[in-house]
């Protein structure tokens, strides 16, 4: 039986196979890097880019957890913040040496230096830049985020957003994250990554 030659394998809604696979293939072992605040859609979104793109998922709270054998809240609680933020910034370190894969980081992840060098030399950074109402109804949904523990969460995601933003926007790509079908986020960022792959190619 033969192959019907001219019948594109969609993987994702407007995305076809071939385009997905020159982008895994221009990414080499480069990872996509997901930044941006608490309710932004880095792991959902992530998971499911990485299903298009056939690379790796990891989330790099859940590998700080596997890491610490400690929970993110407890890690927080016990141990303190320039704790888990040491933690994050060696753990990030070490993962972005398994790429090709999409890593979705947390929130503050971005924030350090040295990450941000480490992810602009093995990376490709995306900010999945969020509203704060679209935040705000996100983060109602889990009660576990130790920075919003305390205080009201509105003027805590505003203020984070007043300080991390302009760093956020160091990224290499920015993507509205908004209420609308992960699958067509999806797709953005992969011909947003198509894109910036090849114009990266002939510049070369
Ligand atoms: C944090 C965000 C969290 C987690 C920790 C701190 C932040 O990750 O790393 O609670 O500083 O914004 P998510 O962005 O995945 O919620």
């Amino acid at each position: 039986m033969s192959e019907p030659a001219e019948m594109p394998e969609v993987t994702i809604e407007g995305l076809s196979a071939s385009m997905a696979s020159a982008v895994r293939r221009a990414l080499g072992g480069r990872s996509i890097v997901l930044v941006g605040m608490m309710g932004a859609g880095k792991s959902s979104i992530g998971r499911r880019l990485a299903i298009a793109l056939d690379i790796p998922f990891l989330d790099a709270d859940t590998e700080i957890e596997k890491a610490a054998g400690m929970s993110i809240p407890d890690i927080f609680e016990s141990k303190g913040e320039p704790y888990f933020r040491a933690g994050e910034a060696r753990v990030i370190a070490r993962l972005l040496d398994g790429g090709p894969q999409v890593l979705a980081t947390g929130g503050g992840a971005f924030m350090n230096e040295q990450t941000r060098a480490a992810v602009r030399e093995k990376g490709i950074s995306i900010w999945l830049k969020a509203d704060l109402d679209v935040l705000l109804r996100r983060v109602k949904r889990r009660a576990d985020r130790p920075l919003l523990k305390h205080g009201d969460p509105a003027e805590t995601l505003e203020k984070l957003m007043a300080e991390r933003d302009p760093v956020y926007a160091q990224a290499d790509l920015t993507i509205g994250s908004r209420d609308v079908p992960h699958e067509a986020i999806v797709g953005e960022i992969v011909s947003m990554l198509a894109e910036r792959l090849a114009v990266a190619e002939v510049g070369q």
